[in-house]
């Protein structure tokens, strides 16, 4: 068995996940985690032969994701685990706006959702796996962002909690490796994609985000990417065995075939 747990699947880059990971069809498993849920992932998978648990949760409630975990592991045949993947999609953008202006409040929020959480998924995912004795591959996703290296002005929270996330998945890269069945851990930036989250962007009052028309530009000249096309490429970072534990990717970069293992 095949079993993916993927963050923010209700829409964005997270749903066409979903669906690319359940193509795989019979003997496959998906946990999809996120508020609101996505209809089209639950027919899309039904359809496809793939079993999908559609879990509605909030990932800044990190209070429960021991928990989680935990409800997801009851349902992993471990003895049959060929593969567990763990991908960390789920992200917001606010707070926009100087950091002197950002409230306690909103970059808590922003804090716990973009990097505490996928940070507990991981570590807690890598315990229950070490626990159940899952031999089989296993492989930690964190989707960064380009922001993780380049500081934007008004996007303080989230250039610092991409940038730890990358960070964290370079540590976790080398302890894993002192481990018998280490689980990889890799972290991608996937582009420009054409989902809400840029529409927040573009939606962004330039006082608040001065790059705000750089964005509305990229769009309007077609320069974003595709969700369902981003979607393709991450399976194909994911399957990849000849990328080393720990690599930062830029799925740009990949694209172009500039990054070999
Ligand atoms: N789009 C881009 O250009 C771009 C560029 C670089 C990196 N990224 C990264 O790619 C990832 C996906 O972004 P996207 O563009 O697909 O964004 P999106 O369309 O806004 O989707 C975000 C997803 O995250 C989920 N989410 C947000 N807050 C959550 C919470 N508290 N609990 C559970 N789930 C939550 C949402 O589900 P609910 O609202 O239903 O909970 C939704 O499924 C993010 O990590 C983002 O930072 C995107």
């Amino acid at each position: 068995m095949r079993y993916y747990i993927i963050t923010g699947t209700s829409r964005g880059i997270g749903e066409d996940l979903a669906k690319a990971a359940a193509s795989d069809g019979n003997g496959t498993m998906l946990f999809c985690i996120s508020r609101g849920g996505s209809e089209e992932v639950s027919k899309f998978v039904g359809n496809s032969g793939a079993v999908v648990n559609d879990i509605r949760f909030d990932l800044s409630k990190t209070a429960e994701i021991d928990d989680l975990v935990d409800r997801i592991f009851r349902g992993i045949d471990a003895a049959h685990c060929e593969e567990l993947v763990l991908i960390n999609n789920a992200g917001v953008l606010e707070p926009v706006g100087p950091a002197g202006y950002n409230s306690t409040a909103a970059v808590e929020h922003h804090m716990r959702v973009n990097l505490l959480a996928p940070m507990r998924l991981t570590s807690l995912c890598i315990a229950a796996a070490a626990r159940a004795a899952i031999s089989g591959r296993k492989l930690a996703l964190q989707i960064i962002s380009g922001a993780a290296h380049r500081p934007y002005q008004g996007w303080s929270a989230y250039c610092a909690g991409k940038a730890g996330l990358a960070m964290f998945a370079r540590t976790v890269a080398l302890e894993q490796k002192e481990e018998a069945y280490p689980f990889l851990s890799l972290a991608v930036a996937p582009g420009i994609i054409d989902t809400r989250m840029q529409e927040v962007v573009r939606r962004s009052d330039p006082q608040q985000f001065p790059d705000r028309d750089a964005f509305v530009r990229y769009h309007e000249d077609g320069k974003l990417d595709d969700p369902h096309e981003t979607a393709s490429w991450l399976m194909k970072i994911i399957n990849d065995t000849s990328l080393e534990s720990g690599s930062i990717i830029d799925l740009r970069e990949y694209r172009k075939g500039e990054i070999h293992g």
